[in-house]
């Protein structure tokens, strides 16, 4: 079953209008989605066919008649019609991509394009339309807003994209804004490509547009920036890993490892209460020592702080000769680096342990 649009507007001439080109025009001839467009003024009852009144309690303006709105609405949306009613409008929600990926994964949408002051309030509440902006500015009509909306979503729709890959890096997706792009000439008006982009090197190439991204978005967005992102499963396994290998020993005193794993601004807060500059935690060759910790990490969770940082919490138990030591544990970590991920600061908290006698 394809995606179901159906569009009420007192300007059903303004459509497909750009849903008919392009993209979202291919996808509606290939039956990716459909649009029935209905005009609200089929639904006025007098001569002159009018669909809105002066607003009670006087001011300017027009408002669109719930009478006449509702029996549009109940012509292509029967009550138990599974799909949103949604209300273009500069007082509703700003659409995001979130709101369109849900909207992409339902049967469909049917969409109100208000025109004049507004819409009676007691259609909106009765019919259970949810009002959707698409940014704070005033257009004339929901129109173009409505057109906003179904390309956001018809490119999303099963079939229509045709690199999908393209989709997951884009911005929003990845909570970031996307990197910048080049493409031939190697030189354009005095003009080069980062040489990282023409090196074949993946890793480094991944590592340029991830920090692209990351100081494009602080920069611009901000908002964006402290707004968290889930972790992909790859990003779960990548944590625990690097976090574990803080308690191997292997890992742990190989200075070449660890050196790449910490962060410029690295600190930490050790379970003693003393703090320790990044350079004390670096060892030298020779000094390799043991550690006897229990593995896997006990207790160990996972929480994304903003796009780029996640805390990791954990129990640490490290035997010292008849001695265990129990700590709770939170590290920083941000993306970024040799290895995927840096840390920023780890700290430890003894564990009051009256069993053990620690
Ligand atoms: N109608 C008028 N302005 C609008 C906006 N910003 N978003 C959605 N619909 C609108």
């Amino acid at each position: 079953m394809s995606f179901k649009a159906s569009v009420l507007t007192l300007y059903p001439d303004m459509f497909p209008g750009t849903l008919g080109q392009a993209l979202a025009g291919k996808a509606l001839t290939s039956g990716a989605w459909s649009l029935e467009v209905t005009q609200i003024r089929d639904f006025a009852t007098d001569r002159h066919r009018s669909v809105d009144d002066t607003p009670a309690g006087g001011g300017a303006g027009m408002v669109l008649r719930p009478d006449i709105l509702a029996r549009a609405v109940d012509h292509v949306s029967p009550a138990d019609d599974q799909r949103p009613r949604l209300l273009m409008s500069p007082r509703g929600k700003t659409l995001t991509q979130q709101m369109v990926r849900d909207l992409a994964a339902g049967p469909g949408a049917v969409i109100i394009c208000g025109r004049f002051e507004g819409v009676d309030e007691r259609v909106i509440e009765a019919r259970q339309l949810t009002e959707v902006s698409i940014g704070d500015y005033v257009l004339s009509g929901g129109e173009v807003a409505a057109q906003v909306l179904l390309d956001a979503v018809i490119r999303l729709l099963p079939g229509v994209m045709g690199n999908a890959q393209s989709g997951l890096t884009e911005s929003f997706e990845t909570g970031l804004l996307e990197h910048p792009h080049y493409t031939r000439p190697a030189e354009w008006e005095g003009r080069t490509i980062p040489d990282v982009l023409t090196s074949g090197n993946h890793a480094k190439i991944e590592d340029w547009r991830r920090e692209q991204s990351e100081t494009l978005t602080k920069a611009r967005r901000p908002d964006l920036a402290c707004v968290t992102v889930p972790l992909t499963e790859a990003d779960r396994s990548d944590l625990e890993r690097l976090e574990t290998s803080l308690w191997v020993a292997e890992s742990r005193f190989n200075n070449t490892y660890m050196d790449a794993i910490f962060a410029a601004d690295f600190i930490e807060f050790g379970c003693s209460g003393r703090r320790y500059k990044r350079d004390e935690l670096l060892f030298s060759a020779g000094e390799r020592q043991e550690i006897e910790a229990r593995l896997p990490l006990a207790n160990l969770h996972l929480h994304p702080l903003d796009a780029t940082t996640v805390q990791v919490s954990y129990v640490s138990e490290v035997r010292y000769g008849e001695a265990v030591q129990r700590c709770n544990r939170s590290s920083i970590w941000s993306r970024g680096g040799k290895h995927g991920w840096q840390l920023r600061f780890h700290q430890g908290t003894p564990v009051f342990d009256a069993e053990r006698n620690v």
